[in-house]
């Protein structure tokens, strides 16, 4: 018999969540059972039903309206055998730097253990180098959470930031920590 690998992608409010899709179909592809939560800061900025029709399910998007299926937090979290934050804003670091676990994706975060939990930040080079990102980032890496560190580009409004790592990229990083036993057949 073979199994699949299930992932939650969560996906918070960067300019990069423009790159949510990608990194959905990329998990996808690679073979990764994919369920998605999206914060109320990111639906201002992508919609909801962009990831639901990628993934062809509901999208985990109000604490307390749920509408997937009925499930609660905790049984997604039991579901999955990792959540891969991306892209993870310096708000959503710092939240689970403080264990302020008030958004869909902080939730689900704050039950799922921390060598199961990867983040890739994307945001300002100003707000990557504020004393508080940095201390935040470092103390989630020393209790297990894995960074996948953003590369230095240019982001929005032409200026120097933190970008995401290319999809694939991520997506393979993913793969080495994460065994795939059985790569599925991917989607459009
Ligand atoms: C257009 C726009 C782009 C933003 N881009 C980023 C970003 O790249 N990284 C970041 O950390 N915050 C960014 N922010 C700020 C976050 O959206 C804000 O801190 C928000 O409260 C984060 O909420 P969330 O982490 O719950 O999604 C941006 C805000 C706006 C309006």
């Amino acid at each position: 018999m073979t199994t699949s690998r299930k992932v939650i992608l969560g996906v918070t409010a960067s300019i990069a969540v423009s790159k949510a899709q990608a990194i959905a179909n990329a998990l996808q592809y690679a073979g990764f059972e994919v369920r998605a939560a999206m914060t109320w800061s990111a639906k201002q900025l992508i919609s909801e039903q962009l990831l639901s029709g990628v993934l062809n399910a509901p999208v985990y998007s109000q604490i307390w309206n749920p509408a997937q299926g009925g499930e609660t937090h905790i049984n997604w979290a039991k579901w999955a055998d990792a959540m891969l934050i991306a892209p993870a804003t310096a708000s959503c670091i710092s939240e689970l730097w403080a264990g302020k676990y008030d958004s869909c994706v902080t939730l689900l975060a704050a039950n799922i253990p921390p060598e199961r939990l990867f983040i890739a930040p994307a945001m300002s080079q100003n707000m990557w180098e504020q004393p508080a990102v940095q201390r935040n980032v470092e103390q989630l890496k020393a209790w297990g959470v894995r960074f996948i560190e953003p590369v230095t580009g240019i982001v929005a409004s032409k200026a120097t930031g933190q970008r995401l790592q290319e999809p694939s990229a991520i997506v393979d990083y993913l793969k080495q920590v994460v065994e795939i036993q059985s790569p599925a057949q991917g989607c459009e």
